[in-house]
């Protein structure tokens, strides 16, 4: 099998990323090269991601990116085997900068192009590490989605839960707006809790049925608290707040666990890089014998990024999946990311 290489870009929201992926045969994928553009500075004054401006910043990072990729790994974009690029779910402006580069790419240089499910990326990242023993049970936990998919192979996912409101990360960013911590507030947050009491300020437990989540009640929880607290308060009320999201994530994970029994857990997305979280994974996973482990990738391959859109595309490349220049974007999943009967 000869080499292949995948030039892959994601801009799904409002990171503008572009990564160089070279796979040999019987070798591990390897990522040459990725380059992540955050726009944090530019939405963080309104305290959220504005889509006109995320669109527009994409325009203007997308090319420096794509240099910085091409120099680093010392490829050429006329020898890439196929060139690949988030095509949903995500907000229409900023996906369209990705997708049309890419398609733009491909036609000029006749190549292969691949348009890739965002979530299907954020499945695939913890393949980046390594291989995955098979059923893997998959959380995924970022600033959009919250969801559980059991995975039965490498390309075989079925989505198992998902949240009834808010995402974990939006319960965080939220929470984080909440005590002053600036905009996206996850890792302020989780920062700001290692000062705190968990169990100083006692939010309720949430209750959902089977293995779905909700976050909106935990938010009006915390807004009361903020209310009536004391600035001093603030890190116990980080503590407790993480705390109560923490216990809600692990509560629905074991769930999945008893009724799928998987033998690897992955965690991905944004919220996959908080520390608090993946120490209680490690507790979570001791406590079932059947789970041989569990796998969060790197903290840049679980924010959003193109290596996890590169490895995606590789598999679809592999299966000879290939898409029409005529593609286009979307803000929902839609199939191929199929739903549990
Ligand atoms: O995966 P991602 O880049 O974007 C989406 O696909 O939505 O995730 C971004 C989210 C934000 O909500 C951010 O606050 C959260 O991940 N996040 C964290 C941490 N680092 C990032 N949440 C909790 N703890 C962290 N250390
Ligand atoms: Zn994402």
């Amino acid at each position: 099998m000869q080499e292949v290489t995948i030039l892959a870009f994601e801009s799904s929201c409002d990171d503008t990323s572009v990564a160089l992926l070279s796979a040999k045969a019987g070798a591990h994928p390897v990522i040459e090269s990725l380059a992540v553009q955050s726009q944090d500075d530019i939405h963080k004054s309104y305290g959220g991601v504005v889509p006109e401006l995320a669109s527009r910043a994409h325009l203007m990072n997308l090319i420096p990116c794509l240099k910085k990729v091409l120099q680093e790994s010392g490829r050429r974009i006329a020898d890439v085997s196929a060139i690949a690029s988030t095509a949903r779910p995500g907000l229409l402006g900023s996906l369209l900068v990705g997708h049309t580069a890419a398609k733009t790419l491909a036609y000029l240089h006749e190549k292969p192009f691949i348009s890739v499910n965002h979530l299907e990326g954020h499945l695939a990242s913890p393949l980046l590490e390594g291989e995955l023993l098979y059923p893997a049970v998959s959380l995924i936990v970022s600033g959009g989605h919250t969801s559980l998919y059991l995975m039965k192979a490498e390309d075989d996912f079925t989505l198992i839960g998902q949240t009834l409101d808010d995402a974990a990360g939006e319960a965080y960013d939220k929470g984080a707006k909440l005590l002053g911590l600036g905009f996206p507030g996850g890792a302020a947050l989780e920062q700001l809790a290692r000062a705190g009491d968990e169990m100083r300020f006692p939010f309720s437990v949430v209750r959902v049925d089977g293995i779905q989540f909700s976050f909106s009640g935990l938010k009006s929880q915390l807004a009361r608290f903020v209310k009536k607290a004391d600035p001093q308060d603030y890190a116990h009320l980080a503590a407790s707040y993480q705390r109560a999201i923490l216990d809600h994530l692990s509560a629905k994970l074991k769930r999945a666990i008893e009724e799928y029994h998987p033998k690897s857990i992955c965690v991905v997305g944004g919220v996959a890089r908080n520390q608090e979280l993946r120490r209680r994974m490690d507790i979570i996973v001791s406590s079932f014998t059947s789970i041989e482990r569990w796998v969060a990738p790197r903290p840049e391959w679980c924010t959003d990024n193109a290596a996890m859109i590169a490895y995606r595309a590789l598999q679809l490349y592999r299966k000879g999946t290939i898409s029409s220049l005529s593609d286009d974007v979307g803000s929902t999943s839609r199939p191929p990311v199929r739903h549990a009967s």
